[in-house]
């Protein structure tokens, strides 16, 4: 039988180098628990980046999976499928309450399979509107997005990055995109004053993260997300959010805007939509944005897009994140996980800490040096963790996790992080 070491030389082998993970090998899961080859038991506190939110290969979902493979998995777009249709009637349902739509013109979606894609969606979505419905002259559309955002990888979207070193590196992926305007995270007035600066006639979309997950977990300032809604309803600048990190329970609410009781324009969802198990996003706006006189056959597609098997696969999640009442869940157990590292970040740490933060299930521990050797430590005694940014380190369990769970969590960490 091949071990875990023998997995890590064939992924350095054979797979380009495109990230650099903790050595763990991951070979069976359930729940909150997984299992190298070795069959050494951990405890996932990343949670396939915010994927895992009904805990690994979670029995109902898993169920929906086999009996749809069974049945039919991929038709393309060129023909119907039976489950496309009430997938994203469930979708437009259960988002549609947390959509803008003043002139009630109705929810639709536009499926998608990864995150990156659904961004690409939405951007292309956003500048067809601005064109189309906001009369916005040929070529002028500009879209403002944050410093310091993560929406994906692909050549325009790493083109808007700010992260030099990892998503834009060095040059070597240019040119890009043009009509993307950076401004800082956080910070609305600096929203309005750019939007007036360029011209509110010639901006068609505001696209950002309610709270900036691969960032570090920045949590923007309380009133921000009320003050993007004021500024994009009254320049008539769509307010477009990616909740495909936060979106679906992960920051204690059903969706990161909701904490301000916000309606975004359009919004981007992807991860955990897929119940962790296969690759499934969406837009989801409204009609008079993406209706039939804005996107059109052939404008956008994907031959995977809406497929059978992520339709099945992505209305069993949503049932299973409403039904196990996740977002609450997320709530109770991320307010006690964070109150518990708080506990632990006044003790007297091996490196500093600079700050404990986050909302519901995503935390983040801020160290004033590089972390990657805690992270490690932690792998060493059955937790895995992520850094991000060097020194930074996330938890974001799945959603279910208990508070028993925590507790054997946090003893660890104080173990690892405490000096004795
Ligand atoms: C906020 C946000 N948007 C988009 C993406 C990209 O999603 P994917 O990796 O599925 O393409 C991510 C991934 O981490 C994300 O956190």
């Amino acid at each position: 039988m091949p071990s875990s070491k023998d997995y890590i030389e064939m992924d350095n082998e054979y797979c380009a180098h495109n990230y650099h993970p903790i050595p763990v090998v991951i070979s069976r899961a359930e729940g909150v628990w997984v299992y190298d080859p070795e069959d050494k038991k951990y405890l996932d506190c990343l949670s396939a980046y915010s994927s895992q939110n009904t805990g690994h290969c979670h029995p109902e979902i898993i169920k929906a999976l086999k009996e749809q493979a069974d049945k039919v998995t991929l038709s393309s777009r060129a023909f119907h499928n039976d489950m496309m249709g009430p997938f994203l009637k469930k979708l437009c349902e259960v988002v549609g309450t947390h959509i803008n739509d003043p002139k009630n013109s109705g929810i639709m979606a536009l499926p998608m399979n990864t995150g990156t894609e659904a961004v690409s969606t939405g951007l292309k979505v956003a500048r067809a509107w601005g064109y189309i419905k906001k009369k916005i002259p040929k070529g002028e559309a500009k879209i403002i997005v944050c410093r310091d955002n993560f929406h994906g990888r692909t050549i325009t979207i790493v083109g808007f990055s700010t992260d030099i070193s990892a998503a834009r590196y060095y040059g070597n992926f240019g040119p890009y995109t043009p009509g993307f305007i950076t401004i800082p995270y956080g910070d609305a007035e600096e929203l309005e004053n750019t939007i007036l600066e360029i011209g509110p006639e010639t901006i068609a979309s505001f696209l950002f993260e309610p709270l900036q997950g691969e960032a570090g977990v920045k949590v923007p300032p309380e009133g921000f997300l009320k003050e993007v809604r004021e500024i994009c309803s009254k320049y008539n600048v769509l307010m477009m959010v990616d909740e495909i990190q936060t979106g679906l329970g992960r920051t204690g609410e059903l969706f990161a805007c909701d904490h301000e009781n916000v309606k975004p324009d359009i919004m981007l969802l992807g991860k955990a939509l897929g119940g962790g198990v296969y690759p499934v996003s969406a837009v989801v706006t409204n009609r008079d944005i993406i209706g039939p006189d804005v996107i059109k056959p052939g404008t956008h597609g994907s031959t995977f897009g809406g497929n059978p098997l992520a339709s099945a696969v992505g209305m069993k999640s949503l049932d299973v994140h409403l039904r196990e009442n996740l977002p609450e869940r997320a709530k109770e157990m991320g307010d006690y996980f964070m109150k518990r590292l708080k506990e632990i970040a006044e003790k007297r740490t091996k490196i500093p800490v600079k700050e404990v933060r986050g909302k519901g299930l995503l935390i983040a521990i801020e160290f004033e040096e590089n972390a990657r050797h805690i992270v490690e430590e932690l792998k060493n005694n059955g937790i895995l963790a992520k850094d991000t940014h060097a020194t930074i380190i996330r938890f974001a369990p799945p959603l279910i996790i208990t508070k028993e769970e925590i507790d054997w969590a946090v003893d660890i960490i104080e173990k690892v992080l405490v000096k004795q």
